[in-house]
């Protein structure tokens, strides 16, 4: 007999299988008992008949089979037409692995607190599985996008002694006898990635110290940070609609289920592959605020209801162009049309999910970027490996960083980031 799992029940129609499963729910009357099972690959239903099994094992499924107690079902799979998954198993005999009592996640409405507490058994339900299986689909689409435009997989540190993002938010650590920094960003590096490799991107977790208790703010979270040689803003916002709307296409194309369970229909995504995204620029925006009735002037930077209004005029991802200079990092290369301003790029997910990329060229003048550092107070020692790559043979770059969980709680419709990431880390939790 084949040993399976749930996932592959539909090729094994009518064949006698073997399966390792947790019990998620049951109901049983006199004759009969329904058990709701999953075993990590997906849900489905197994069905126990008294006549089909002895008493003594009937009566055990009733009385021993508690929520989450792990088990070994053996059976005959079976279609369910009633059932969006559209298989079940007709259980003949199963054998008990591990108990489970009074487990605590019950089929109820739980406190999102509680359920943050207990998050290394919450990960069992069905909507954070789909949403783990939604985010490990967009690193993997992410690669497979980046491979096909010659781009090169390139790791930043994550102990670092700089600060790209401004000195802020930082985490500092003890390194030895001296201090460290846990990585804000990997751009830096990522741009001495681009002047070996050309074309390059970052993916890993990166951490500030925020002290917002906002939705959309975490203390460690995951960007996706490519950096271009050779390439100017126009053709980097080429990249990143492009980058966005691949990553909806794959999850129309591979996610189907997982999307449905977590209430994102695949029709409402589909505009969302549709290019270009509209590009506008920071002053336009500042007026179409000030058209909606916002109290916003040149210089504000935009906060979630700013953001939420913008998008909402284009009912797609919006990028805002060239914002002013003073709410922007040290790095970027100044506006020839405007010298208050700098040459960058955020966009906007529409439906209020706020920023989801950042980006900009980056000045590749030496004495810039020289001098910059020095406003900044941020030390040769530190940065002069930075100056270096405007030393030997700088080129114009750009590059951008899209924020995975951001990028997530848009497209799977999360309240708040927490969801899409496994052990959230924010202001007040840092356990389980
Ligand atoms: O706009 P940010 O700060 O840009 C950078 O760090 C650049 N160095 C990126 C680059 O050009 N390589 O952050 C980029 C993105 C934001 O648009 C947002 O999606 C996400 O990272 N992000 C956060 N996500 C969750 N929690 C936080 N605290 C975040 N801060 C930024
Ligand atoms: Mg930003």
């Amino acid at each position: 007999m084949e040993t399976i799992t749930i996932s592959q029940a539909p090729q094994h129609v009518g064949e006698t299988v073997k399966i390792g499963v947790w019990l998620t729910d049951k109901r049983s009357s006199g004759k009969i008992a329904f058990l709701q099972l999953r075993d990590g690959t997906g849900f489905f239903q197994g069905i126990i008949r008294k006549n089909d099994i002895d008493e003594a094992k009937f009566d055990s499924a009733k009385h021993d089979l508690h929520q989450e107690t792990s088990f070994w079902v053996t059976g005959e799979i079976a279609e369910d037409k009633r059932s969006k998954f559209g298989y079940e198993i007709h259980i003949k005999d199963f054998e008990i692995v591990s108990e489970s009592e009074d487990y605590p996640i019950g089929n109820k409405e739980h406190g999102i607190e509680f359920l943050l507490d207990h998050r290394h058994l919450w990960l069992r339900s069905r909507k954070p599985w789909a949403l783990m299986r939604i985010r490990s689909r967009v690193k993997l689409a992410t690669m497979e996008f980046f491979d096909k435009h010659g781009f090169t997989q390139f790791d930043a540190p994550i102990l670092t002694s700089s600060a790209p993002e401004g000195t802020t938010e930082l985490f500092d650590v003890k390194y030895f006898d001296t201090d460290a920094y846990l990585s804000q960003s990997g751009q830096l590096y990522g741009e001495a990635g681009a002047m070996a490799l050309g074309k390059i991107y970052t993916m890993g977790p990166t951490f500030r110290a925020e002290k917002s208790k906002t939705r959309r703010h975490m203390t460690e979270f995951w960007m996706i940070e490519p950096e271009m040689a050779w390439m100017h803003q126009d053709e980097s916002l080429k990249i990143q609609e492009q980058y966005v709307a691949y990553l909806v296409q794959d999850l129309i194309d591979h996610c189907t289920q997982e999307l449905e369970m977590v209430g994102r229909s695949v029709e409402s995504l589909k505009p969302f592959t549709e290019l270009p995204y509209p590009r506008i620029t920071y002053k336009k925006a500042i007026e179409m605020l000030q058209e909606g009735g916002f109290d916003s002037k040149y210089g504000d930077d935009f906060g979630s209801p700013e953001e939420t209004y913008l998008a909402d005029q284009f009912n797609k991802p919006v990028f805002i162009m060239n914002y002013p200079r003073a709410i922007k990092a040290f790095y970027m290369p100044t506006d020839p049309e405007d010298d208050r301003q700098v040459i960058c790029a955020d966009l906007l997910a529409p439906e209020g999910y706020g920023e989801i990329i950042g980006g900009s060229e980056r000045s590749y003048d030496y004495e810039y970027i020289t001098n910059k550092l020095e406003e900044n107070g941020l030390s040769k020692e530190d940065y002069g490996w930075y100056d270096d790559l405007r030393k030997f043979g700088s080129v114009p770059h750009s590059g951008f960083g899209m924020g995975l969980e951001r990028f997530l709680s848009w497209i799977t419709l999360q309240e708040h980031i927490r969801e899409n990431i496994p052990f959230p880390r924010m202001i007040n939790r840092l356990r389980p």
